[in-house]
């Protein structure tokens, strides 16, 4: 596909950076329930972008309509060039999507759905063979490959799944959730696979539910909540639009608990714990002047902990629910 087909953005310095996808006002009900609620995106040719978002938010919504799996109800997109209502099968030619609703045949082996797909790309048989023993060679699934894939472990049906849309060499792929109820390594064998399709040039839209998966992935991250998108930016964008960063004292001598507290003014206390909580930066200086001020009053803590603000500080900031980290799963997807 000629690149002069995609939509362009200015970044101000004069140089123009083909979008992968744009969005304006992208909007989904399902009844009387209002799932997405006028989204504008513009992800760049070759980044990660990562939408985040409580469950139900409408992230696998948001993938379904840009992959075409169901249409909007209103707004435009455009996906690798591709007006999505006018021209949705040039979209799907273009893209990969993996997700919470796997493509994997449990009954077949990995191999077989390998070669499955490459027959749905219309790949000549000898070329689907090699892309095949390519690509489970690339995903560690050599081993594996003549085996059901239903007796295949979580991460790798997630390794086949990924293998199995990049049968297609798609440009753009959505991720939907692409690590969850994954082990440690096994999340961190799939970031690994992330970054090299980035290197590769592939741009990579992934919903998450770990923050800490986007803070390490993502070139651009978006908040989705009430339908709306509440906050984008950069990782480290989105940190500074919150407060959150403190010292932490704790002591075990209540004497001194209070003592420090009489010292140190503006905190605020957790009787119970015997800890007290100083607003602060995270910067050198900062805690120097803490440190400090407990030095001339001869007091020392038992623990001292600084917390710079991270993305869950974010995310329960702007998504509203401090109390409740992790609400139950809805089944309805
Ligand atoms: N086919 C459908 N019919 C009716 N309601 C639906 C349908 N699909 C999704 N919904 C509703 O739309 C909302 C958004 O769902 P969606 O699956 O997009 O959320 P999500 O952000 O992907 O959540 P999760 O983190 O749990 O995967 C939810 O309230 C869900 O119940
Ligand atoms: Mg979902």
């Amino acid at each position: 596909m000629p690149s002069s087909v995609m939509p362009t953005s200015s970044r101000g310095d004069g140089r123009q950076s083909t979008l992968a996808v744009s969005t304006i006002g992208l909007r989904k009900s399902y009844g009387d329930k209002t799932v997405l609620d006028g989204i504008d995106l513009r992800i760049p040719t070759g980044s990660v972008f990562a939408l985040l978002g409580p469950n139900g938010a409408g992230k696998t919504t948001a993938v379904k309509i840009l992959s075409t799996l169901i249409t909007a109800d209103g707004g435009q997109a455009q996906v690798a060039g591709h007006d999505l209502a006018a021209d949705p099968q040039a979209v799907r030619a273009a893209i990969g999507v993996t997700g919470q609703f796997f493509a994997v045949d449990g009954l077949i082996t990995g191999e077989e759905n390998m070669l499955l797909m490459a027959d749905l790309h219309h790949l000549s048989r000898a070329r689907g063979r090699r892309v095949t023993a390519q690509l489970l060679e690339r995903f560690d699934l050599v081993e594996a490959a003549k085996k059901p894939a239903a007796s295949y472990s979580g991460g790798m049906k997630r390794r086949l799944d990924i293998a199995m849309t990049l049968v297609g060499d798609p440009r753009i792929i959505f991720l939907d959730e692409p690590t969850t109820g994954l082990d440690p390594r096994s999340r961190h064998n799939m970031w690994q696979i992330i970054r090299e399709l980035v290197a590769d040039g592939v741009t990579v839209f992934l919903t998450t539910q770990y923050l800490e998966e986007a803070d390490e992935l993502a070139d651009r991250i978006a908040v989705l909540h009430d339908g709306r998108i509440a906050a984008e930016g950069s990782a480290e964008e989105l940190k500074r639009i919150v407060p959150g960063g403190h010292v932490r004292l704790r002591f075990t001598d209540p004497a001194a608990y209070r003592a420090a507290l009489a010292a140190l003014g503006e905190v605020t206390r957790d009787d119970e714990a015997l800890a007290l909580q100083i607003p602060s930066d995270g910067s050198q200086r900062e805690l120097r002047s803490v440190l400090d001020r407990l030095d001339t009053t001869g007091i020392e803590a038992d623990e001292l902990t600084v917390h710079t603000p991270d993305l869950d500080d974010v995310f329960f900031a702007l998504t509203g629910d401090a109390t409740v980290p992790h609400q139950p799963k809805e089944n309805v997807r």
